[in-house]
């Protein structure tokens, strides 16, 4: 307690020498008692300048009430007549320019008159000394008691007074200290009844009114236990709040607290009572503001409770778009939007027809698998574009942490929602399509399994009630259409695999590529440069040279960038006006702006003209690729020698590769004591890169009989099989994807297993069958027979073609 505290309670005396004339502080609607403490807060730019002059002074300055507090400059006639000497004690400036004060009142004073009122007021004034009739005493005393006793009573019942008020109130002595200690500690009874209490100078006169304001104010008070003790009912609870709420108001107001703070709190519950949050959600809500209500707000934790109420506010707790599925509607918007994929459009509309005569059904989630750019993610798109929901995607790729999925407990620094939450808000919407891309590139480490928690997300037995970790509030994700991606199936977490329904998307054709480019990245690619069909356009062989010459993906990413190059070439000029007339695009055009294409067949020719290399087809996650196979033969002993980060498998496919060549040598004019003295070696390119699997068995072999016998190995045919121990081929995997990968490299003949002649027949559309020779194979034998040259030759065209004519 500081000293000038203690010199109010002991009722120590102290003379106050009043001055003739004082700066006139005028409050809107607070009452200062003499020798009691109060803040302040000075906004008016005169009483600003009031309290720097007086700072600088003798820091003693009249302060009045007004009559009507929303007067902006008040003249004498406008203010109260009695008011108070005023001592300031502390003065601080906020950065907005007004002031907060801590002022201690000392006597009360007289107005007599206003002499200027500019730049601020001043006043002539004097003391107003209290009235105390000696004769009353008696009267005083008992009155004082009286009072004094209410007090307590009132206090007690007083949900915010402080207990320490009716101590410190007994411990004051004279009777016109304690009226005015009262009074000023009552925040509930208005600035009109206290003013009326400052005015009475006669002590007993005071004391008997202040009795009268305690009295009711206790009637108030009980009253309102016993409606509060009587009605449990909800209206009785919200009429407790409100009534406290307003009390709070006014103690608020009273502490000088900016009315801002006050108001934000409003907006955010008005705001938390429009959300249509769950019963549970909004106690939540409600329970959090009340207590950010609490909070100064430069604490650190107000903004952490004003953030969380923020997020409870901005999610989509009812909002959600009507969905209207119409099938044809749907299916025109799809054809709209992607060429081809007829398979798997037709999944999504039987997807979709079950969701409009079930809506009520947990269906399954969809995961669209295939290689990059064949429009996984904008085919998710365009089915949120046709059934009318909101449209969110959010990248899992290299996600570890399980925190990304659902969020960070609030106790963390800086913590949010997870990335299901966010996206939500996002969408605004509770019932959007939600597109989680590369769900095959998941992480998971000390953090937590991101796929775990992926896995509440996805099941609709519990994602109704996902619980977010910073929400700490169940959401429902019920309603919510997830479509996952992934490039790879083996990838995905066995338990996610197992939730989705899996919808390929193998890459495209050179014909179908020819399509989708005319049909819709050719336009696209145009707009986006801002040029328009007059002044650019492509022909079909132009988009086939491009195709073949300057891509060789599975699907139409690169394609899309290549004819984008060309447009933004041709928006230039017409940027520099040097633009004269329509630009054709044709094959010439394209090479030379794209520049000198790549001669893929002349590659693969080039690669494989020394004996010992040949042609292997691979599955990737790319959607398939061609893989050269190289072995070679060294003087050494007894060694094979494997590089190219192989695994075990394809080791195994290797050294079996090896022993059948060793066995059947002599067939093919080698040696059978080859090995004896020599060391083998194979290697498959790209050394970085980690390959496994069976698959390529026979194209090793075909490499290592090359190699040793001196033939070479044909350019234009590649081959995919599993080797046995004893030379038969058995099936693989993968084959629409390393069909098309051949015919991406300009290779059209492939040797396949035959037992995997049923897929081609099956999986292969038309289109990607047509032109291609297969040659179907049992024994390795076979393999040989066809993919190997007769005997070194000099390659020349003809030569070429003889040989391969007797070969096949
Ligand atoms: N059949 C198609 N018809 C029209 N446009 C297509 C088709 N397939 C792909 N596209 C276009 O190709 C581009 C790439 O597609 P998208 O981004 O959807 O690929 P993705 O399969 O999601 O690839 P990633 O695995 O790399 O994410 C998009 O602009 C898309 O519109
Ligand atoms: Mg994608």
């Amino acid at each position: 307690m500081s000293d000038e505290t203690r010199v109010q309670l002991s009722g120590g005396e102290r003379t106050v020498n009043v001055p003739a004339e004082v700066p006139l502080l005028p409050l809107r609607d607070t009452v200062l008692f003499p020798n009691s403490f109060m803040p302040l807060a000075v906004a008016r730019e005169s009483s600003v300048k009031l309290i720097d002059d007086s700072i600088a002074g003798d820091k003693v300055i009249g302060v009045v009430t007004q009559k009507d507090p929303t007067h902006e400059e008040p003249g004498q006639a406008d203010l109260h007549a009695i008011g108070t000497l005023t001592h300031i004690h502390k003065m601080f400036k906020l950065p907005d320019g007004s002031l907060r004060l801590i002022v201690q009142g000392l006597t009360r004073i007289h107005i007599d008159k206003v002499i200027s009122t500019k730049p601020y007021l001043r006043a002539e004034v004097r003391e107003a000394p209290e009235v105390v009739n000696e004769a009353d005493a008696l009267e005083l005393d008992a009155l004082q008691r009286n009072v004094r006793t209410t007090f307590q009573q009132v206090v007690q019942l007083s949900p915010v007074l402080s207990e320490d008020l009716a101590t410190l109130a007994a411990n004051i002595s004279e009777p016109g200290r304690v009226a005015d200690f009262i009074a000023s500690s009552l925040g509930t009874i208005g600035s009109a009844a206290k003013q009326h209490l400052l005015d009475l100078v006669d002590v007993r006169a005071r004391l008997a009114e202040l009795h009268r304001v305690l009295a009711k104010e206790l009637e108030v008070l009980e009253l309102g236990s016993k409606i509060q003790s009587e009605v449990q009912s909800e209206v009785g609870k919200g009429q407790r709040e409100y009534l406290l709420r307003e009390q709070l108001k006014a103690i608020h107001k009273e502490l000088g607290d900016t009315d801002d703070a006050a108001k934000e709190i409003e907006e955010l519950r008005a705001k938390i009572d429009a959300a249509g949050m769950p019963e549970d959600v909004k106690k939540e809500a409600v329970r959090e503001l009340d207590r950010l209500s609490k909070m100064p707000a430069a604490a650190a934790e107000y903004t952490v409770a004003r953030t969380y109420i923020d997020w409870l506010i901005a999610l989509p707790w009812s909002k959600r778009t009507e969905e209207v599925i119409d099938l044809p509607k749907t299916k025109a918007v799809l054809d709209a939007d992607h060429s081809g994929l007829d398979r798997v459009k037709d999944r999504i509309l039987e997807y979709l027809a079950v969701r409009k005569l079930k809506p009520d059904v947990k269906g399954p989630i969809l995961c669209f698998v295939g290689p990059p750019g064949v429009g996984k993610t904008s085919l998710a798109k365009s089915i949120a574009t046709s059934v009318g929901r909101k449209f969110v995607r959010v990248s899992l790729g290299g996600m570890r942490d399980e925190a990304e999925i659902r969020g960070h407990r609030r106790t963390y620094i800086g913590a949010l929602p997870g990335q299901i939450i966010q996206g939500l808000r996002r969408a605004e919407s509770r019932n959007p399509v939600f597109i989680l891309d590369e769900i095959d590139k998941l992480g998971s480490d000390f953090r937590g399994d991101p796929a775990s928690a992926l896995l509440e997300v996805l099941d609709p037995e519990q994602n109704n009630t996902f619980r977010d970790h910073y929400l700490d509030v169940p959401f429902d994700l019920s309603e919510v259409l997830f479509i996952t991606t992934a490039n790879v199936l083996d990838t995905i977490p066995a338990p996610l695999r197992d939730r989705m329904e899996v919808l390929e998307l193998v890459g495209y054709t050179e014909e179908e590529k020819r399509r989708i480019a005319r049909d819709h990245l050719v336009g696209r690619q145009i707009a986006n440069h801002g040029l328009t069909a007059d002044q650019i356009s492509f022909t079909d062989d132009a988009i086939g040279a491009i195709v073949r010459g300057y891509t060789r993906e599975a699907g139409v990413r690169n394609l899309e960038r290549e004819i984008g190059s060309i447009c933004r070439k041709v928006a230039r000029r017409a940027a520099e006006g040097t633009l004269t007339a329509a630009v054709v695009v044709t094959p010439q055009v394209v090479e030379e702006m794209l520049g000198a294409p790549r001669h893929l067949e002349e590659e693969m020719k080039g690669r494989t003209r020394d004996p010992g290399v040949a042609i292997g087809l691979a599955w990737t996650p790319v959607g398939g690729d061609v893989l050269f196979i190289e072995a070679s033969r060294m003087a050494g002993a007894h060694q094979l020698t494997l590089t190219g980060s192989l695994g075990d498998v394809m080791k195994e496919s290797a050294r079996i590769a090896l022993s059948w060549f060793r066995a059947h040598a002599q067939q093919y004019g080698v040696d059978p004591q080859f090995y004896k003295d020599a060391e083998i070696h194979l290697h498959v390119p790209s050394g970085a890169i980690p390959k496994d699997g069976p698959s390529a068995g026979v194209t090793m072999v075909t490499a290592l009989a090359s190699a040793l016998s001196g033939r070479p190995v044909r350019g234009d045919i590649a081959m995919t099989g599993e080797i046995t121990l004893s030379g038969r081929v058995l099936p693989v995997g993968g084959i629409k994807e390393k069909v098309l990968a051949a015919r991406r490299h300009g290779i059209n003949e492939v040797i396949l297993p035959r037992q995997n002649q049923k897929s081609v027949n099956e999986d292969l559309t038309e289109e990607m069958k047509r032109g291609l020779i297969v040659h179907y194979v049992d024994e390795m034998d076979e393999v040989l027979q066809r993919a190997l040259l007769a005997a070194p030759v000099a390659v020349k065209a003809d030569d070429d073609r003889r040989q391969r004519l007797s070969l096949a």
